[in-house]
């Protein structure tokens, strides 16, 4: 018997999500043979998978088991089998949506950190990305993503070149509190780090902006005035980030904002299948790979696990304080890196095909090396 027993929930989901999660298991469970901690690792079905099975791409039991764990470790959902042109059609989407609404995790941190093995990988130049260390803190259950939304006919519009008269909205509301909250958990990163915050808003046409770029304001003035902020319109930020990407640390900002920021500044570490994310709220946490399920590449065995794996690390420290264990796995994986192990996704043509690995052989190196 291990000294500590955890209960994970986990969500492999869709598209490579079963593959990837099963080599972030195979690492955790490493580790606790390692720590002497024990990992019940409970499958639990979401997205596509979910509404294949039952019609619903969050069961009450998906929700229930989750806010019942120790941790919530996600894999991918999504993928175009369930895309339907009726729009009343449960989306996959809907089920990773709902999970973090339902678990109240306001918070979704997204590091990006270069490692010297791959700055070849990145399209950016060496000189560029060198240093890069900063992290995304979006903004995870307001916004576009749960406003209001609508879609329906309007007569008046019809006939005009050619539209037949639909119609759709979506709208962005933020209240103060969820702009507060966010902000101090952006302070309060940057204080363990670098100290800076970047915060990203398009005040120059958006109300919910103005309101965001005045409540981070007095945040900061009121209980964070050590640390530096900047602000920066999202679409200046978009070019700066592939400018000077060196120069950021903490990068706070809205939920759709976030999204798209945050593919973006994966892609300066030269592959989305390396970003690893923690969303954090009040209660349980859930930790999944930013990258998305990749359908096309479902199946082959080829996707890469790392962002898995580095989730898995996420994991051992917001939600069991397990900082040390968690440290092993990113030595792990900078040691597998260093070394010259690459998926495909992150080999260039210097990479020896022999040193091109699948998706279970990776894992293997990173359990290799802990
Ligand atoms: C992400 C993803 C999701 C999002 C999708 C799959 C709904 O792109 O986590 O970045 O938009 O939040
Ligand atoms: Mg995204």
């Amino acid at each position: 018997m291990a000294a500590k027993t955890y209960k994970i929930c986990c969500l492999p989901g869709d598209g490579i999500g079963p593959e990837v999660i099963a080599e972030g298991k195979k690492v955790l469970a490493a580790v606790g043979a390692k720590a002497d901690v024990e990992f019940i690792f409970q499958d639990h079905l979401i997205g596509g998978a979910a509404i294949d099975a039952c019609g619903d791409p969050l069961p009450d039991e998906t929700l229930a088991a989750a806010k019942a764990a120790d941790a919530v470790f996600l894999a991918s959902v999504g993928g175009p089998k369930w895309d339907s042109t009726d729009p009343n059609a449960p989306r996959p989407e809907q089920g990773l949506l709902r999970i973090r609404k339902g678990l109240g995790l306001y918070t979704n941190l997204r590091p990006v950190k270069i490692y010297d093995a791959l700055a070849s990988a990145s399209t950016l130049r060496p000189e560029v990305i060198r240093g890069v260390d900063m992290v995304l803190v979006r903004e995870l259950t307001g916004g576009i993503y749960f406003g209001r939304r609508e879609r329906f006919y309007d007569e008046e519009g019809a006939g005009e070149n050619g539209g037949r008269g639909q119609r759709a909205y979506d709208m962005m509301e933020y209240h103060e509190y969820e702009v507060v909250r966010i902000a101090r958990q952006a302070f309060e990163a940057a204080r363990k780090r670098k100290n800076k915050v970047t915060s990203v808003d398009k005040r120059n046409v958006l109300e919910t902006s103005r309101m965001w770029r005045e409540i981070v304001h007095r945040v900061h003035d009121e209980e964070y005035p050590d640390v530096e902020l900047e602000d920066l319109l999202v679409d200046n930020t978009a070019m700066q980030l592939i400018s000077r990407p060196a120069d950021f640390d903490v990068v706070v900002t809205e939920n759709m904002f976030g999204d798209i920021l945050s593919d973006e500044a994966a892609q300066i570490t030269g592959s989305l299948g390396m970003l690893a994310s923690a969303s954090l709220g009040d209660g349980v946490s859930l930790f999944e790979p930013s990258a998305g399920s990749a359908p096309d590449i479902a199946g082959l065995g080829v996707a890469n696990p790392l962002a898995q794996i580095l989730s898995a690390g996420m994991l051992l420290t917001y939600a069991l304080d397990m900082t040390e264990e968690a440290g092993w796995i990113e030595a792990a994986v900078e040691r597998v890196l260093n070394e010259g192990w690459r998926t495909r996704d992150i080999a260039d043509e210097s990479t020896p095909a022999d040193h091109i690995l699948g998706t279970s052989a990776m894992g293997d190196k990173v359990v290799a090396a802990l």
